[in-house]
Protein backbone atom coordinates (compact mmCIF):
# COMPACT_ATOMS: atom_id res chain seq x y z
CA UNK A 1 0.00 0.00 0.00
CA UNK A 2 1.44 3.77 -0.66
CA UNK A 3 2.43 5.64 1.75
CA UNK A 4 1.48 9.48 0.78
CA UNK A 5 4.82 11.43 0.48
CA UNK A 6 5.36 14.08 1.83
CA UNK A 7 3.80 12.80 4.92
CA UNK A 8 4.04 12.29 8.87
CA UNK A 9 4.83 8.78 9.01
CA UNK A 10 4.31 7.30 12.98
CA UNK A 11 5.96 3.74 13.61
CA UNK A 12 4.80 2.10 16.04
CA UNK A 13 6.80 -1.87 17.32
CA UNK A 14 8.57 -3.36 19.86
CA UNK A 15 12.21 -3.49 20.52
CA UNK A 16 13.38 -5.67 16.99
CA UNK A 17 10.22 -5.77 15.10
CA UNK A 18 11.76 -3.87 12.58
CA UNK A 19 10.92 -0.21 12.80
CA UNK A 20 14.71 0.90 12.19
CA UNK A 21 14.98 -0.96 9.33
CA UNK A 22 11.70 -0.25 7.28
CA UNK A 23 12.62 3.16 7.73
CA UNK A 24 16.29 3.20 6.28
CA UNK A 25 15.11 0.88 3.30
CA UNK A 26 12.81 3.65 2.02
CA UNK A 27 13.91 7.37 3.57
CA UNK A 28 17.07 9.47 3.99
CA UNK A 29 18.35 9.02 7.56
CA UNK A 30 17.46 12.81 7.83
CA UNK A 31 13.81 12.30 6.99
CA UNK A 32 13.96 9.65 10.07
CA UNK A 33 13.67 11.15 13.95
CA UNK A 34 14.72 8.08 16.00
CA UNK A 35 14.77 8.47 20.33
CA UNK A 36 17.65 5.94 19.88
CA UNK A 37 19.88 8.00 17.88
CA UNK A 38 18.54 11.01 19.81
CA UNK A 39 19.90 9.32 23.08
CA UNK A 40 23.15 8.43 21.18
CA UNK A 41 23.54 12.84 20.12
CA UNK A 42 22.94 13.84 23.89
CA UNK A 43 24.09 10.77 26.21
CA UNK A 44 26.10 7.67 25.83
CA UNK A 45 24.62 5.54 23.28
CA UNK A 46 21.31 4.12 21.65
CA UNK A 47 20.58 2.16 24.61
CA UNK A 48 21.36 4.95 27.54
CA UNK A 49 17.83 5.49 28.89
CA UNK A 50 19.71 8.21 31.76
CA UNK A 51 19.61 10.32 28.52
CA UNK A 52 15.71 9.49 27.33
CA UNK A 53 14.18 12.94 28.45
CA UNK A 54 16.64 15.05 26.53
CA UNK A 55 16.39 12.86 23.36
CA UNK A 56 12.60 13.31 23.47
CA UNK A 57 12.74 16.70 24.16
CA UNK A 58 15.02 17.32 21.04
CA UNK A 59 13.15 14.48 19.36
CA UNK A 60 9.64 16.86 19.59
CA UNK A 61 11.40 19.88 18.48
CA UNK A 62 12.60 17.96 15.85
CA UNK A 63 9.29 16.81 14.75
CA UNK A 64 7.93 19.97 14.73
CA UNK A 65 10.23 22.11 13.04
CA UNK A 66 10.27 19.47 9.82
CA UNK A 67 6.58 18.80 9.84
CA UNK A 68 5.52 22.63 10.27
CA UNK A 69 7.79 22.61 6.83
CA UNK A 70 5.95 20.37 5.40
CA UNK A 71 8.87 17.68 5.24
CA UNK A 72 8.50 13.97 5.36
CA UNK A 73 9.49 12.98 8.82
CA UNK A 74 9.06 9.42 10.20
CA UNK A 75 8.89 8.87 13.79
CA UNK A 76 10.98 5.85 14.56
CA UNK A 77 10.00 5.34 18.64
CA UNK A 78 7.76 2.72 20.14
CA UNK A 79 4.77 4.88 19.20
CA UNK A 80 2.45 3.74 22.21
CA UNK A 81 2.54 7.06 23.90
CA UNK A 82 -0.81 8.51 23.17
CA UNK A 83 -0.05 11.93 24.14
CA UNK A 84 3.09 11.82 22.22
CA UNK A 85 0.87 10.75 19.21
CA UNK A 86 -1.81 12.88 19.62
CA UNK A 87 0.65 15.80 19.44
CA UNK A 88 2.61 14.63 16.33
CA UNK A 89 -0.64 13.83 14.69
CA UNK A 90 -2.07 17.51 15.61
CA UNK A 91 1.13 19.10 14.13
CA UNK A 92 0.45 17.98 10.89
CA UNK A 93 -2.81 18.54 10.59
CA UNK A 94 -2.07 22.00 11.32
CA UNK A 95 0.63 22.34 8.68
CA UNK A 96 -1.64 20.03 6.13
CA UNK A 97 0.51 17.38 6.52
CA UNK A 98 -0.72 13.34 5.73
CA UNK A 99 -0.35 11.92 8.78
CA UNK A 100 0.18 7.69 8.71
CA UNK A 101 0.98 5.12 11.73
CA UNK A 102 2.86 2.52 10.68
CA UNK A 103 2.40 -0.50 13.04
CA UNK A 104 5.42 -3.38 12.69
CA UNK A 105 3.35 -6.23 13.59
CA UNK A 106 6.38 -8.64 13.85
CA UNK A 107 5.48 -11.60 16.14
CA UNK A 108 6.80 -11.62 19.79
CA UNK A 109 9.40 -14.79 19.10
CA UNK A 110 10.85 -13.38 16.40
CA UNK A 111 11.36 -10.00 17.99
CA UNK A 112 12.51 -11.89 20.88
CA UNK A 113 15.02 -13.61 18.98
CA UNK A 114 16.43 -10.27 17.34
CA UNK A 115 16.52 -8.96 20.90
CA UNK A 116 18.30 -11.91 22.42
CA UNK A 117 21.12 -11.48 19.45
CA UNK A 118 22.31 -7.70 20.15
CA UNK A 119 25.01 -6.36 22.16
CA UNK A 120 22.81 -4.66 24.74
CA UNK A 121 19.31 -6.29 24.74
CA UNK A 122 15.94 -4.76 26.47
CA UNK A 123 15.43 -7.67 29.57
CA UNK A 124 12.83 -9.80 28.57
CA UNK A 125 10.01 -8.37 31.02
CA UNK A 126 10.73 -5.28 29.24
CA UNK A 127 10.30 -6.36 25.72
CA UNK A 128 6.99 -8.65 26.78
CA UNK A 129 5.47 -5.27 28.50
CA UNK A 130 6.03 -3.34 24.99
CA UNK A 131 4.71 -5.92 22.86
CA UNK A 132 1.28 -5.71 25.00
CA UNK A 133 1.48 -1.95 24.65
CA UNK A 134 1.72 -1.83 20.73
CA UNK A 135 -1.41 -4.98 20.62
CA UNK A 136 -3.26 -1.90 23.23
CA UNK A 137 -2.01 0.76 20.60
CA UNK A 138 -2.69 -1.57 17.62
CA UNK A 139 -6.30 -1.10 19.01
CA UNK A 140 -6.50 2.46 19.42
CA UNK A 141 -5.02 3.77 16.03
CA UNK A 142 -7.97 3.70 13.97
CA UNK A 143 -9.97 5.92 16.60
CA UNK A 144 -7.30 8.58 16.51
CA UNK A 145 -8.06 10.21 12.94
CA UNK A 146 -4.80 8.62 11.11
CA UNK A 147 -4.98 9.57 7.59
CA UNK A 148 -3.96 5.62 7.10
CA UNK A 149 -3.37 3.03 9.45
CA UNK A 150 -0.59 0.41 8.25
CA UNK A 151 0.18 -2.42 9.32
CA UNK A 152 3.28 -4.64 8.35
CA UNK A 153 4.42 -8.30 8.15
CA UNK A 154 8.16 -8.97 8.54
CA UNK A 155 7.27 -9.97 5.14
CA UNK A 156 6.93 -6.32 4.33
CA UNK A 157 10.70 -5.02 5.46
CA UNK A 158 13.37 -5.63 3.50
CA UNK A 159 16.11 -7.48 4.86
CA UNK A 160 18.50 -5.19 2.90
CA UNK A 161 19.45 -3.95 -0.02
CA UNK A 162 18.87 -0.32 -2.01
CA UNK A 163 16.66 1.85 -0.62
CA UNK A 164 13.00 2.03 -1.83
CA UNK A 165 10.37 4.43 -2.47
CA UNK A 166 7.37 5.79 -0.06
CA UNK A 167 4.77 6.10 -3.06
CA UNK A 168 5.41 2.25 -3.79
CA UNK A 169 7.86 0.00 -4.85
CA UNK A 170 9.00 -1.12 -8.00
CA UNK A 171 9.80 -4.34 -9.69
CA UNK A 172 12.83 -2.72 -12.16
CA UNK A 173 13.28 -0.83 -14.63
CA UNK A 174 12.34 -3.36 -16.34
CA UNK A 175 9.77 -1.83 -19.24
CA UNK A 176 11.94 1.14 -19.95
CA UNK A 177 15.29 -1.26 -20.94
CA UNK A 178 12.45 -2.61 -22.79
CA UNK A 179 11.63 0.62 -24.47
CA UNK A 180 15.37 1.82 -25.07
CA UNK A 181 15.61 -1.63 -26.63
CA UNK A 182 13.82 -1.38 -29.28
CA UNK A 183 14.73 -0.75 -32.70
CA UNK A 184 14.04 2.60 -33.99
CA UNK A 185 12.26 1.51 -36.60
CA UNK A 186 9.34 0.14 -34.60
CA UNK A 187 8.83 3.83 -33.06
CA UNK A 188 8.80 5.37 -35.96
CA UNK A 189 5.33 3.43 -37.23
CA UNK A 190 2.60 5.80 -36.04
CA UNK A 191 3.79 6.91 -32.33
CA UNK A 192 3.90 10.80 -33.93
CA UNK A 193 3.69 12.87 -30.79
CA UNK A 194 2.30 10.43 -28.78
CA UNK A 195 3.89 10.18 -25.72
CA UNK A 196 6.42 12.16 -23.45
CA UNK A 197 8.35 15.16 -25.15
CA UNK A 198 11.64 16.36 -24.16
CA UNK A 199 10.98 20.42 -23.80
CA UNK A 200 14.72 22.32 -24.66
CA UNK A 201 14.40 25.36 -22.27
CA UNK A 202 18.32 26.49 -20.86
CA UNK A 203 21.00 25.80 -23.10
CA UNK A 204 24.95 25.87 -22.51
CA UNK A 205 26.17 29.61 -22.23
CA UNK A 206 29.72 27.89 -22.96
CA UNK A 207 30.99 25.05 -25.37
CA UNK A 208 29.64 24.04 -28.72
CA UNK A 209 25.77 24.17 -28.63
CA UNK A 210 25.71 22.09 -32.00
CA UNK A 211 27.58 19.23 -30.48
CA UNK A 212 25.21 20.03 -27.09
CA UNK A 213 22.37 19.81 -29.28
CA UNK A 214 23.38 16.59 -30.99
CA UNK A 215 24.30 13.99 -27.51
CA UNK A 216 20.92 15.67 -26.09
CA UNK A 217 18.86 14.76 -29.30
CA UNK A 218 20.94 11.42 -29.29
CA UNK A 219 20.25 10.68 -25.44
CA UNK A 220 16.58 11.85 -26.55
CA UNK A 221 16.19 8.66 -28.97
CA UNK A 222 18.07 6.39 -26.38
CA UNK A 223 16.00 7.01 -23.71
CA UNK A 224 12.78 6.23 -26.22
CA UNK A 225 11.43 9.53 -26.12
CA UNK A 226 8.79 10.78 -28.33
CA UNK A 227 10.63 14.25 -29.76
CA UNK A 228 12.14 17.75 -28.40
CA UNK A 229 9.89 20.59 -28.53
CA UNK A 230 11.94 24.17 -28.46
CA UNK A 231 10.68 27.08 -26.49
CA UNK A 232 10.08 30.27 -28.89
CA UNK A 233 11.52 33.40 -27.10
CA UNK A 234 14.11 35.83 -27.92
CA UNK A 235 15.18 36.71 -24.25
CA UNK A 236 15.11 33.59 -21.66
CA UNK A 237 12.39 33.78 -19.81
CA UNK A 238 12.60 34.90 -15.75
CA UNK A 239 10.62 31.21 -15.20
CA UNK A 240 13.74 29.26 -16.47
CA UNK A 241 16.90 32.01 -16.31
CA UNK A 242 18.59 34.94 -16.52
CA UNK A 243 17.92 37.36 -19.86
CA UNK A 244 21.49 36.92 -20.87
CA UNK A 245 21.17 33.68 -20.67
CA UNK A 246 21.20 32.04 -24.01
CA UNK A 247 18.34 30.53 -26.41
CA UNK A 248 19.02 29.92 -29.82
CA UNK A 249 16.24 30.65 -32.56
CA UNK A 250 14.45 27.87 -32.22
CA UNK A 251 13.38 26.80 -36.49
CA UNK A 252 16.88 27.13 -37.22
CA UNK A 253 18.29 25.34 -33.75
CA UNK A 254 14.85 22.84 -34.50
CA UNK A 255 17.07 22.51 -38.36
CA UNK A 256 19.98 21.13 -36.94
CA UNK A 257 18.03 19.10 -34.79
CA UNK A 258 16.27 17.56 -38.58
CA UNK A 259 20.15 16.73 -38.99
CA UNK A 260 20.59 14.74 -36.11
CA UNK A 261 17.97 13.08 -35.27
CA UNK A 262 15.59 9.83 -37.60
CA UNK A 263 12.86 9.21 -34.99
CA UNK A 264 12.21 12.70 -32.78
CA UNK A 265 9.28 14.59 -33.49
CA UNK A 266 10.45 18.05 -33.54
CA UNK A 267 8.41 21.85 -32.85
CA UNK A 268 8.44 24.70 -30.83
CA UNK A 269 6.43 24.87 -27.90
CA UNK A 270 5.10 27.59 -28.44
CA UNK A 271 5.55 30.16 -31.82
CA UNK A 272 3.87 33.08 -30.57
CA UNK A 273 1.70 34.36 -33.36
CA UNK A 274 3.15 37.90 -32.71
CA UNK A 275 7.16 37.20 -33.89
CA UNK A 276 6.25 36.28 -37.35
CA UNK A 277 3.53 36.18 -40.03
CA UNK A 278 1.72 32.96 -40.13
CA UNK A 279 2.93 32.06 -43.58
CA UNK A 280 6.50 32.96 -42.58
CA UNK A 281 5.73 30.23 -39.56
CA UNK A 282 3.67 27.95 -41.87
CA UNK A 283 7.23 27.87 -44.28
CA UNK A 284 9.33 27.25 -41.74
CA UNK A 285 7.08 23.91 -40.49
CA UNK A 286 6.59 23.02 -43.66
CA UNK A 287 10.54 22.78 -44.66
CA UNK A 288 11.23 21.10 -41.03
CA UNK A 289 8.15 18.57 -41.78
CA UNK A 290 10.19 18.20 -45.37
CA UNK A 291 13.08 17.58 -43.80
CA UNK A 292 12.17 15.43 -41.12
CA UNK A 293 9.91 12.99 -43.47
CA UNK A 294 6.69 14.41 -41.30
CA UNK A 295 8.28 14.35 -38.05
CA UNK A 296 7.51 18.42 -37.32
CA UNK A 297 4.56 19.49 -35.34
CA UNK A 298 3.87 23.49 -34.79
CA UNK A 299 3.01 24.88 -31.40
CA UNK A 300 1.34 28.48 -31.42
CA UNK A 301 0.35 30.86 -29.06
CA UNK A 302 -0.92 34.55 -28.09
CA UNK A 303 2.35 35.45 -27.01
CA UNK A 304 2.34 36.94 -23.48
CA UNK A 305 5.75 38.88 -22.85
CA UNK A 306 5.28 42.01 -23.71
CA UNK A 307 9.30 42.85 -22.10
CA UNK A 308 10.76 40.74 -25.55
CA UNK A 309 8.57 41.90 -28.49
CA UNK A 310 9.39 45.55 -27.11
CA UNK A 311 12.75 44.90 -27.33
CA UNK A 312 12.61 43.41 -30.76
CA UNK A 313 10.74 46.30 -32.13
CA UNK A 314 7.67 44.02 -32.36
CA UNK A 315 3.97 45.39 -31.74
CA UNK A 316 2.42 43.78 -28.98
CA UNK A 317 -1.36 44.64 -29.33
CA UNK A 318 -4.29 43.77 -26.71
CA UNK A 319 -4.60 40.04 -25.74
CA UNK A 320 -8.26 40.14 -27.61
CA UNK A 321 -6.50 41.40 -30.96
CA UNK A 322 -3.45 38.61 -29.98
CA UNK A 323 -6.34 35.77 -30.20
CA UNK A 324 -7.87 37.18 -33.07
CA UNK A 325 -4.46 37.09 -34.61
CA UNK A 326 -4.25 33.59 -33.09
CA UNK A 327 -7.22 32.38 -35.09
CA UNK A 328 -6.13 34.06 -37.96
CA UNK A 329 -2.87 32.44 -37.78
CA UNK A 330 -4.02 28.67 -37.67
CA UNK A 331 -6.21 29.45 -40.58
CA UNK A 332 -3.49 30.82 -43.02
CA UNK A 333 -1.01 27.92 -41.91
CA UNK A 334 -3.82 25.28 -42.91
CA UNK A 335 -4.69 27.20 -45.63
CA UNK A 336 -1.17 26.94 -47.37
CA UNK A 337 -0.60 23.35 -45.99
CA UNK A 338 -3.98 21.59 -47.92
CA UNK A 339 -3.10 20.77 -50.90
CA UNK A 340 -2.95 22.20 -54.49
CA UNK A 341 -2.39 25.99 -54.99
CA UNK A 342 -6.02 27.27 -55.37
CA UNK A 343 -7.17 30.60 -53.58
CA UNK A 344 -8.49 30.26 -50.47
CA UNK A 345 -11.55 31.75 -49.11
CA UNK A 346 -12.20 31.43 -45.24
CA UNK A 347 -14.53 33.12 -42.80
CA UNK A 348 -10.91 34.90 -41.78
CA UNK A 349 -8.34 35.20 -43.98
CA UNK A 350 -8.22 35.37 -47.95
CA UNK A 351 -5.75 34.00 -49.93
CA UNK A 352 -5.32 34.72 -53.54
CA UNK A 353 -3.31 31.19 -54.51
CA UNK A 354 -1.88 28.79 -51.47
CA UNK A 355 1.34 28.04 -53.31
CA UNK A 356 3.40 26.61 -50.91
CA UNK A 357 6.36 24.38 -51.54
CA UNK A 358 7.65 21.63 -50.08
CA UNK A 359 4.63 20.42 -48.98
CA UNK A 360 4.54 19.10 -45.68
CA UNK A 361 4.95 15.56 -45.53
CA UNK A 362 2.01 13.91 -43.76
CA UNK A 363 0.23 15.48 -40.36
CA UNK A 364 1.94 18.63 -39.37
CA UNK A 365 -0.30 19.19 -36.13
CA UNK A 366 -0.91 22.41 -34.69
CA UNK A 367 -0.59 22.28 -30.88
CA UNK A 368 -2.22 25.65 -29.53
CA UNK A 369 -0.68 26.59 -25.93
CA UNK A 370 -2.78 28.42 -23.05
CA UNK A 371 -5.47 28.14 -21.09
CA UNK A 372 -7.74 30.51 -21.12
CA UNK A 373 -11.15 29.49 -22.54
CA UNK A 374 -11.13 31.37 -25.51
CA UNK A 375 -7.90 29.47 -26.03
CA UNK A 376 -8.56 25.93 -25.71
CA UNK A 377 -12.09 26.57 -28.01
CA UNK A 378 -9.72 27.82 -30.73
CA UNK A 379 -7.39 24.85 -30.10
CA UNK A 380 -10.64 22.54 -30.48
CA UNK A 381 -12.00 24.36 -33.51
CA UNK A 382 -9.15 25.20 -35.10
CA UNK A 383 -5.83 23.43 -34.15
CA UNK A 384 -5.29 19.78 -33.51
CA UNK A 385 -4.26 19.72 -29.96
CA UNK A 386 -4.13 21.58 -26.60
CA UNK A 387 -1.17 22.51 -24.57
CA UNK A 388 -1.99 23.34 -20.72
CA UNK A 389 -0.17 22.90 -17.61
CA UNK A 390 0.07 19.28 -15.70
CA UNK A 391 -1.49 20.46 -12.61
CA UNK A 392 -4.90 20.10 -11.61
CA UNK A 393 -6.25 22.94 -12.72
CA UNK A 394 -4.36 22.53 -15.94
CA UNK A 395 -5.99 18.64 -16.14
CA UNK A 396 -9.69 19.98 -15.62
CA UNK A 397 -8.56 22.24 -18.99
CA UNK A 398 -7.69 18.64 -20.71
CA UNK A 399 -11.36 17.79 -19.82
CA UNK A 400 -13.09 20.99 -21.07
CA UNK A 401 -10.94 20.76 -24.07
CA UNK A 402 -11.93 17.18 -25.29
CA UNK A 403 -15.46 18.37 -24.10
CA UNK A 404 -15.25 21.51 -26.75
CA UNK A 405 -13.67 19.53 -29.10
CA UNK A 406 -16.72 16.98 -29.40
CA UNK A 407 -19.06 19.95 -29.34
CA UNK A 408 -17.18 20.95 -32.68
CA UNK A 409 -18.50 17.96 -34.27
CA UNK A 410 -14.44 16.48 -34.28
CA UNK A 411 -13.38 13.15 -33.06
CA UNK A 412 -11.77 13.49 -29.51
CA UNK A 413 -9.59 10.51 -30.27
CA UNK A 414 -7.86 12.42 -33.18
CA UNK A 415 -6.56 15.55 -31.02
CA UNK A 416 -3.66 15.83 -28.76
CA UNK A 417 -4.42 16.69 -25.78
CA UNK A 418 -0.87 17.56 -24.00
CA UNK A 419 0.43 19.20 -21.10
CA UNK A 420 3.90 20.60 -19.95
CA UNK A 421 5.19 19.24 -16.84
CA UNK A 422 8.03 20.50 -14.76
CA UNK A 423 9.65 17.31 -12.79
CA UNK A 424 12.58 17.28 -10.59
CA UNK A 425 13.96 13.49 -11.27
CA UNK A 426 16.53 12.41 -8.98
CA UNK A 427 18.12 8.66 -9.13
CA UNK A 428 17.06 8.08 -5.45
CA UNK A 429 15.54 10.13 -2.76
CA UNK A 430 19.21 11.42 -1.66
CA UNK A 431 19.79 12.41 -5.38
CA UNK A 432 15.80 13.89 -5.32
CA UNK A 433 17.18 16.18 -2.21
CA UNK A 434 20.25 17.48 -3.05
CA UNK A 435 18.46 18.46 -6.47
CA UNK A 436 15.56 19.85 -4.74
CA UNK A 437 18.44 22.07 -2.74
CA UNK A 438 20.10 23.07 -5.49
CA UNK A 439 17.34 24.30 -7.58
CA UNK A 440 15.26 25.72 -4.99
CA UNK A 441 16.18 29.24 -4.67
CA UNK A 442 14.30 31.09 -2.34
CA UNK A 443 11.18 28.51 -2.27
CA UNK A 444 10.58 26.15 0.88
CA UNK A 445 12.00 22.91 0.05
CA UNK A 446 8.28 21.26 1.04
CA UNK A 447 6.85 23.91 -1.83
CA UNK A 448 9.25 23.50 -4.29
CA UNK A 449 9.27 19.66 -4.04
CA UNK A 450 5.38 19.66 -4.57
CA UNK A 451 5.65 21.95 -7.53
CA UNK A 452 7.84 19.77 -9.29
CA UNK A 453 6.65 16.62 -8.34
CA UNK A 454 10.56 15.99 -7.36
CA UNK A 455 11.07 12.07 -6.69
CA UNK A 456 12.67 9.15 -8.96
CA UNK A 457 12.09 8.56 -12.62
CA UNK A 458 9.86 5.83 -11.59
CA UNK A 459 7.71 7.77 -9.34
CA UNK A 460 6.90 10.25 -12.12
CA UNK A 461 6.45 7.39 -14.46
CA UNK A 462 3.66 6.14 -12.33
CA UNK A 463 2.05 9.61 -11.87
CA UNK A 464 2.67 10.59 -15.76
CA UNK A 465 0.93 6.71 -16.47
CA UNK A 466 -2.24 8.42 -14.34
CA UNK A 467 -2.17 11.34 -16.83
CA UNK A 468 -3.22 8.91 -20.08
CA UNK A 469 -6.19 7.92 -18.11
CA UNK A 470 -7.47 11.26 -17.95
CA UNK A 471 -7.31 11.62 -21.88
CA UNK A 472 -4.07 13.47 -21.78
CA UNK A 473 -1.98 11.99 -25.10
CA UNK A 474 1.36 13.71 -25.10
CA UNK A 475 3.19 14.93 -21.86
CA UNK A 476 5.96 17.47 -22.43
CA UNK A 477 8.40 17.34 -19.98
CA UNK A 478 11.05 20.17 -19.01
CA UNK A 479 12.98 18.68 -16.01
CA UNK A 480 14.45 21.13 -12.93
CA UNK A 481 18.24 21.15 -13.79
CA UNK A 482 18.40 19.21 -16.83
CA UNK A 483 22.09 20.17 -17.81
CA UNK A 484 23.06 17.13 -20.21
CA UNK A 485 22.59 13.55 -22.06
CA UNK A 486 22.92 11.75 -18.45
CA UNK A 487 19.34 13.79 -17.01
CA UNK A 488 17.94 12.69 -19.98
CA UNK A 489 18.69 9.17 -20.12
CA UNK A 490 16.94 9.33 -16.84
CA UNK A 491 13.72 9.86 -18.22
CA UNK A 492 13.57 6.60 -20.00
CA UNK A 493 11.28 5.02 -17.39
CA UNK A 494 9.13 8.07 -17.80
CA UNK A 495 8.77 7.66 -21.98
CA UNK A 496 8.36 3.73 -20.93
CA UNK A 497 5.33 4.32 -19.02
CA UNK A 498 3.44 6.40 -21.39
CA UNK A 499 4.62 5.41 -24.69
P1 LIG B 1 15.36 -2.96 13.88
O1 LIG B 1 16.58 -2.41 14.50
O2 LIG B 1 14.92 -2.40 12.60
O3 LIG B 1 14.18 -2.98 14.92
O4 LIG B 1 15.53 -4.52 13.68
P2 LIG B 1 13.55 -1.76 15.69
O5 LIG B 1 12.08 -1.97 15.64
O6 LIG B 1 14.05 -0.49 15.14
O7 LIG B 1 14.04 -2.02 17.14
P3 LIG B 1 14.35 -0.94 18.31
O8 LIG B 1 13.03 -0.50 18.82
O9 LIG B 1 15.13 0.15 17.69
O10 LIG B 1 15.10 -1.73 19.35
C1 LIG B 1 16.03 -5.31 14.71
C2 LIG B 1 16.99 -6.32 14.15
O11 LIG B 1 16.32 -7.20 13.30
C3 LIG B 1 16.95 -7.27 12.06
C4 LIG B 1 17.71 -5.97 11.92
O12 LIG B 1 18.83 -6.14 11.09
C5 LIG B 1 18.10 -5.68 13.34
O13 LIG B 1 19.32 -6.34 13.68
N1 LIG B 1 15.90 -7.38 11.03
C6 LIG B 1 14.96 -6.43 10.93
C7 LIG B 1 15.89 -8.46 10.21
O14 LIG B 1 16.78 -9.31 10.28
N2 LIG B 1 14.92 -8.57 9.26
C8 LIG B 1 13.96 -7.66 9.16
O15 LIG B 1 13.09 -7.78 8.27
C9 LIG B 1 13.98 -6.55 9.98
MG1 LIG C 1 15.22 1.01 15.95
Amino acid sequence: MPVPDPALVVLVGASGSGKSTWASSRYRAAEVVSSDALREVVGSGEHDLDASADAFALLESVVSARVGRRLTTVVDTLGTDPARRRRWLTAARDAGLPAVAVVLDTPARVCRSRNAARDRPVPARVLTSQLAAVATTTDLLDAEGWDAVLVLTPDDVPAAGPRNTPSSRHPAPAAADATAQLPGVLREEGAGLRGVVLQLSRFPAEGDLLTWLRDMAGAAEEAGLAGIALMDHLIQIPQVGRAWDPIPEPWVTLGALAASTTRLQLGTLVTPVTFRAPGITAKAAATLSALTGGRAFVGVGAGWWEREHTAYGLGFPSARARLDALEHGIETMKALWSPGTKPYAGRRVSLPETTSYPRPVGDLPVIVGGGGDRTLRIAARLGDGCNVPSDDAGLAKVARYLALVAQAGRDPSTVHATVLDLPLVGRDRDDVWSRVERHRGRAPAATFAARHHAGTASEHADRLAALAGLGVTTVFVAPVGLDGPDDVLALAPLAGAFG
